[in-house]
């Protein structure tokens, strides 16, 4: 039997998605070391690897193949357009992509004017400002605290994502309109789900009921 490797987006989803993992009896004791700086764990009597991997990379390592399976946001998803198969919403880290700014920005969303968007995500933004509400506008990619962008003054809204919505009431920005609803996805390379059909189609299948338990 060969190895059925996973690429998990280390942080919050790696953690969830072992622990469910686990309770279907897919196990990996190394991975549980706090202290531990490797990279890739091993359960040699399942044939299963694990490696933890930076969430936008996730996509990139189950479209070369060298990660049958992967569990990352579907913003990343999204953003990074990777040719892969999405087959399960796992559930949980739900959040929302949503266009956020300070209340006197609305009205510009509605005339369509010519603004600036900041965001960690230029793909998302182009695809919804360009293709889905025909308004032409000005994106600016930023790596991180986005929120900053509107209250600097860098630009007029942001595109991001929006979980407690803490961080926007804290800078007096507001959500103005949401793009799509987000959580983690289990993704899967396209070759390997035609050779290892069987064994995922296991895993997906046990996920599913256990995600029906919980619920
Ligand atoms: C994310 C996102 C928002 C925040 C939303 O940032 O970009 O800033 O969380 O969460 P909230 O609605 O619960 O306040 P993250 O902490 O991942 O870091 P970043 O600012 O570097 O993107």
């Amino acid at each position: 039997m060969r190895y059925l490797t996973f690429a998990l987006a280390k942080g919050r989803l790696a953690k969830e998605t072992l622990k469910r993992l686990e309770k279907i009896g897919i196990t990996c004791e190394e991975i549980h070391d706090p202290n531990t700086r490797k990279l890739v764990f091993v359960n040699e009597e399942q044939k299963v690897k694990f490696f933890l991997a930076k969430a936008t990379d996730v996509p990139t390592y189950v479209e070369y193949g060298v990660a049958d399976i992967g569990v990352v946001g579907k913003d990343t998803i999204l953003e990074e357009r990777r040719k892969l198969y999405e087959v399960l919403d796992l559930g949980f880290g739900k959040c929302r992509m949503c266009v956020c700014g300070r209340e006197e920005v609305r009205e510009k969303l509605h005339h369509n004017e010519l603004i600036r968007v900041a965001t960690k995500y230029p793909e998302i933004a182009r695809d919804y400002f360009y293709n889905k509400k025909h308004q032409t506008v000005e994106i600016i990619k930023l790596n991180g605290s986005v929120e900053l962008g509107p209250v600097v003054g860098l630009s007029e809204v942001i595109v991001d994502i929006v979980e407690t919505g803490s961080t926007l009431k804290e800078n007096g920005l507001k959500v103005l309109e949401e793009i799509c609803p987000l959580s983690a996805r289990m993704v899967v390379n396209q070759v390997s789900l035609k050779m290892e059909q069987e064994r995922i189609r296991q895993i997906i299948k046990q996920l599913r009921e256990l995600q029906q338990e919980m619920e």
